[in-house]
């Protein structure tokens, strides 16, 4: 597969030189949990938080990216799969670029999680889990997906009819049914800054 194929990366720029370009550090924050938990809405306010102390960053969302790259994906656990390893593989090139990256997805189970974790490099790599339980998230239910769910319209909803595996070590826990949202934005930026 790799015939006829010759990289050039020994005459690129390296990622120290954008970085000191940038006066900042690449890193992904991987933020993982159900569907309405808040990932987006977190990641939403470090982005703004971010962007005002002048460290470029970027956020990768669920909804945004089944509608581009991941277009024609759905909720199998292959195509779960194949959806994570491209994430993880445009992550891994925004960060060496030297951004951080804030990335939305439910990455329901270990593997998955595990697998972006070594595409991107355990040295880049925060996990986040956005801890707010199921009830909350339903009871939310943003989108109306948790009820079509439970009326087995939507098949094999994270949660509901799909496994959700909570992480064993994240860098980070945060449940927004009992953090006010300023409260959890501040643990994000905290744990990004003291990486900076
Ligand atoms: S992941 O499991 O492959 O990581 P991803 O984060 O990209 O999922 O997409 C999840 C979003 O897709 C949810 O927030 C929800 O809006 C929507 N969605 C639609 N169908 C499903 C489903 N069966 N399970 C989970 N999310 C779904």
């Amino acid at each position: 597969m790799t015939d006829n194929i010759f990289p050039v990366y020994d005459r690129m720029m390296t990622r120290s030189d954008r970085e000191r370009l940038l006066h900042q550090r690449g890193m992904m924050v991987w933020f993982t949990g159900l569907s309405g938990s808040g990932k987006t809405t977190v990641a939403l306010g470090v982005e703004r938080e971010l962007h005002q102390r002048g460290i470029l960053c970027r956020i990768l969302d669920g909804d945004n990216v089944r509608d581009g790259i991941n277009r024609g994906l759905g909720f199998s656990a292959e195509d779960r799969r194949e959806n994570i390893r491209r994430i993880a593989e445009v992550g891994r090139l925004m960060v060496d670029t030297g951004v951080v990256v804030l990335a939305c997805f439910v990455s329901p189970t270990e593997d998955l999680r595990q697998m972006a974790r070594e595409i991107i490099g355990a040295d880049d790599f925060f996990e986040v889990y956005v801890s707010t339980p199921i009830e909350e998230c339903e009871r939310r239910d943003v989108k109306g997906l948790y009820r079509r769910a439970r009326q087995g319209e939507v098949k094999n909803f994270t949660g509901i009819s799909a496994p959700f595996e909570a992480p064993a070590h994240p860098a980070l826990s945060i449940d927004t049914s009992a953090l006010p949202l300023k409260e959890s934005v501040g643990k994000v930026l905290e744990l990004i800054t003291a990486k900076q």
